[in-house]
């Protein structure tokens, strides 16, 4: 009988003679260099160069593709839009609902009434707790938040809870021991008949974690106010693995253009016909009127109600093309797939280093393709200043989840964040230069006998 570890080796090697790209071994992980990534890697003007750039969960780099159309746009059709009866209004109208009807496809929504263009995903939650929150939160309603979501979705229903409706409470739902999902017995233990909003992250921007969304349906199902609502905050899934909202099993889903290689300054408010429908306008002005009169208005249907004004014309037209691009290089699960890849090398990398702590599900299979972290003794803004030094672009401070950094004990973390433009190379040049970054502040602490500053470094 061969021994164990024969067979290991004959799967590599199957692995390396039936695929272009050579296959290497990391730790006991197979890291087979994407083809999709080495692709396209030359579309990205800005990254095309001696930039590392790991910062995508903050915002992704464009294309030349969604570059140049909206240049195109802008230097031969920008006009206002639904409101000319001019060529090129008529145009700017026709390209705008044009990249509406490619996000409806692209989420599979169930009709384009129920896909809304805001200004972003904050935009969008502001938007949910504002209409919805206002006119359907009672006097002892509960909304249950989890600990790990962006301030994005925690601000809104605070300024509603101070403005509107002082006695609601917000509760936040725990991760578990490990802090490697979300504490599902505890969402359960936490419902009750007076929850009416549960708002919950689909993959943290900070531990990589995605929850279950048909799960947490259920436990609204059985346990919260029959008129309850479940937003899912969709900024860090969208742009990397398919998602069809009714597949999901919630009532809004909102995300960004700009973290999926589209432009700043759209974002989506997906939210059920039905409920759309009994929400009054957040905003007031042109647009989304049927008739004023001195005495009063009455409004638009769907999705006109909630876009008021002057819309992000070309942004949105930006975030259509930047839907065709991804269509072009052959679709979320071939971006899925080669994240999966780059994810999980980033993370076992950073793993073999001593020093650096870090957070989120500890299996590399179950994380996005980010990886946030501290290292003892070295504040993380000190680490990210350095690795700037050396052209390479990683985050640091709370990643606007100050909760979730409070229950961690910690006040900051470093993230480095991949799409499926990041090379191996990319995580290469940054594992090797934060290991100099950090050899070099060790060796400055060893070296003085001044300790008064250290206490900064433990945050
Ligand atoms: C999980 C999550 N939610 C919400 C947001 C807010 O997105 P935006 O700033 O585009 O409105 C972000 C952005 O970082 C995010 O990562």
């Amino acid at each position: 009988m061969k021994p164990p570890h024969s067979s290991l080796i004959l799967l590599l090697t199957l692995i390396l003679l039936t695929t272009n790209s050579p296959t290497i071994l990391v730790g006991s992980l197979a890291f087979t260099p994407s083809p999709l990534t080495q692709k396209v890697r030359v579309d990205f003007p800005a990254i095309n160069t001696d930039v590392v750039y790991l910062d995508s969960a903050a915002s992704s780099q464009k294309p030349n593709f969604v570059i140049d159309a909206q240049s195109e746009f802008d230097r031969t059709t920008h006009s206002n839009v639904h409101r000319g009866a001019h060529k090129m209004s008529r145009e700017a109208t026709r390209r705008y609902e044009a990249a509406r009807d490619s996000l409806v496809k692209f989420v599979n929504a169930d009709s384009r009434k129920e896909v809304i263009f805001t200004s972003g995903a904050t935009n969008s939650l502001n938007l949910i707790a504002h209409s919805w929150g206002i006119h359907n939160l009672e006097p002892d309603s509960e909304i249950i938040l989890s600990i790990m979501e962006h301030h994005s979705s925690i601000v809104p229903w605070q300024l509603v809870q101070q403005n509107f409706t002082p006695s609601v409470k917000i509760k936040f739902c725990p991760l578990n021991a490990d802090n490697s999902d979300l504490d599902y017995d505890e969402l359960e233990k936490m419902m009750n008949e007076n929850t009416k909003v549960v708002s919950i992250v689909h993959t943290s921007n900070t531990l990589g974690i995605t929850t279950d969304t048909k799960r947490i349906a259920e436990i609204k199902a059985k346990k919260a106010a029959e008129d309850s609502i479940y937003i899912v905050d969709g900024c860090q899934s969208l742009p990397h693995k398919k998602v069809d909202v009714q597949q999901l099993s919630c009532d809004f889903f909102v995300a960004s253009a700009h973290k999926m290689v589209g432009p700043t300054g759209v974002g989506l408010l997906w939210g059920k016909e039905s409920l759309l429908n009994k929400m009054p306008p957040f905003m007031g002005g042109g647009e989304m009127i049927d008739v004023v009169t001195t005495s009063g208005s009455t409004f638009a249907d769907l999705p006109g109600k909630f876009e008021a004004g002057t819309p992000m014309i070309g942004q949105a037209i930006g975030w259509g093309v930047a839907l065709e691009y991804i269509e072009r290089i052959g679709g979320m699960e071939e971006i899925e797939k080669c994240e999966s890849n780059i994810g999980k090398y980033l993370y076992t990398k950073l793993q073999e280093i001593p020093d650096v702590t870090l957070y989120g599900p500890t299996d590399p299979t179950k994380r996005a393709a980010l990886a946030a972290f501290s290292v003892k003794g070295i504040h993380v803004s000190d680490i990210a200043t350095f690795l700037d030094l050396e052209k390479i672009a990683i985050r640091a401070g709370h990643h606007c989840t100050q909760p979730l950094h409070d229950m961690l004990g910690i006040s900051h973390t470093a993230r480095a964040s991949c799409y499926f433009y990041t090379t191996q190379q990319d995580v290469d040049v940054f594992i090797e230069k934060l290991k100099e970054t950090i050899d070099f502040f060790k060796s400055q602490q060893s070296g003085s006998s001044d300790t008064s500053n250290e206490i900064d470094y433990f945050e």
